[in-house]
């Protein structure tokens, strides 16, 4: 038994937030911006607008994609960082909202990475049988806990969410997912406060995303490098076997560095970065979806997905289409 993906959805908050804008904020210059990150706007939430809102918008997207009622869901499972409560869960918030009643909800965090997360975990419970149709969601606000003072992050973060429907399939599908996590690289991208430190930090106005990007970004391409070769490896595939790569949109060089190293074209890169941002957990399934729905990704072809994140997180999924 094996998961296949049935519907793919997303959705961005209207509001967009240009290079001008920023450059209204902090130091910089949308000349920086566009040639350092690849990001020349982002979409960003309203004054009220959540993570579970942009969650249940591209998951009734996916499941209509698949042709599925709310009520056939029988797993969900949320991956994010910026949750709109500490409990209940966006899982549950989420299944609420989709008047559905019972079954497992939950979410996960693993910052960036978590889409892959999720995907691995749903997957599991679908090859074992525990679900038949598993609501699989990448959805962050990243911009509510952005320091709009830090220039060195305030322009690379985004808002919104990706979703997809997973469902049995006697062949895959999913074919393999890969997770990693380390955590002695915890203090080079962190939000540094939360629940348990009784969010001191945040009470102050101290509080915000702190990366160190220089270092971040070089770990980023050799774990991302290491993690495409395993996941091409585990599976004997070669590299010009894949149709499409569909990275996690943090920065157009990170990219560019991982398509070079699978010798692939840009073509074969779904990229939104320009207009996406880095949206945390939602950007590799806003990808897929933009992929799916502008018609590049077609039905049988063979995707890799990659993402990286705080933690360090980073994790990949293979997948048939
Ligand atoms: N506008 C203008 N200048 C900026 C700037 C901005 N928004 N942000 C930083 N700078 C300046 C720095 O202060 C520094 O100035 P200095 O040389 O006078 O000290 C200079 O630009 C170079 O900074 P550096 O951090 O070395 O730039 P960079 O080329 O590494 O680009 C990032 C910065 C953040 C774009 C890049 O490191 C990156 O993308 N890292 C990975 C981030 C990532 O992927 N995070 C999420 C993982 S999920």
């Amino acid at each position: 038994m094996y998961s296949r993906i049935a519907g793919t959805g997303s959705h961005l908050p209207e509001k967009i937030l240009t290079n001008a804008d920023i450059e209204k904020l902090v130091d910089t210059s949308d000349e920086w911006i566009r040639t350092r990150t690849g990001i020349s706007e982002r979409h960003v939430v309203a004054d009220g607008e959540t993570t579970a809102d942009l969650a249940e918008h591209a998951s009734r997207k996916a499941l209509a994609a698949a042709g599925v009622e709310p009520g056939e869901v029988d797993l969900i499972c949320v991956a994010t960082a910026t949750p709109d409560l500490v409990f209940p869960n966006v899982g549950t918030l989420l299944q609420d909202r989709l008047d559905i009643h019972g079954c497992p909800a939950f979410s996960l965090e693993a910052a960036c990475a978590g889409f892959a997360y999720a995907l691995g975990v749903a997957d599991k419970f679908v090859r074992l049988g525990e679900a038949k149709c598993a609501l699989v969601v990448g959805a962050d606000t990243l911009t509510r806990i952005v320091d709009w003072s830090d220039r060195g992050t305030c322009v690379l973060f985004a808002d919104g969410a990706g979703a997809v429907v997973l469902k049995p399939a006697s062949e895959p599908g999913i074919i393999s997912t890969h997770l990693h996590a380390d955590g002695r690289y915890k203090d080079l991208l962190q939000y540094p406060d939360g629940p348990s430190r009784g969010f001191h930090l945040m009470r102050e106005g101290k509080a915000g995303v702190r990366m160190k990007g220089n270092e971040v970004y070089k770990i980023a391409v050799n774990k991302l490098g290491q993690l495409v070769t395993e996941t091409l490896e585990a599976n004997g595939i070669t590299k010009d076997q894949i149709d499409w790569l569909i990275p996690h949109q943090a920065n157009i060089r990170i990219i560019e560095a991982i398509a070079k190293r699978l010798d692939m074209p840009m073509e074969r890169v779904i990229v939104t970065i320009a207009t996406h941002g880095n949206t945390s957990a939602a950007s590799v399934p806003l990808a897929l979806d933009t992929g799916v729905r502008d018609g590049r990704i077609k039905r049988g072809q063979l995707l890799l997905l990659e993402a990286f994140g705080g933690g360090f997180t980073w994790g990949s999924a293979l997948i048939r289409y």
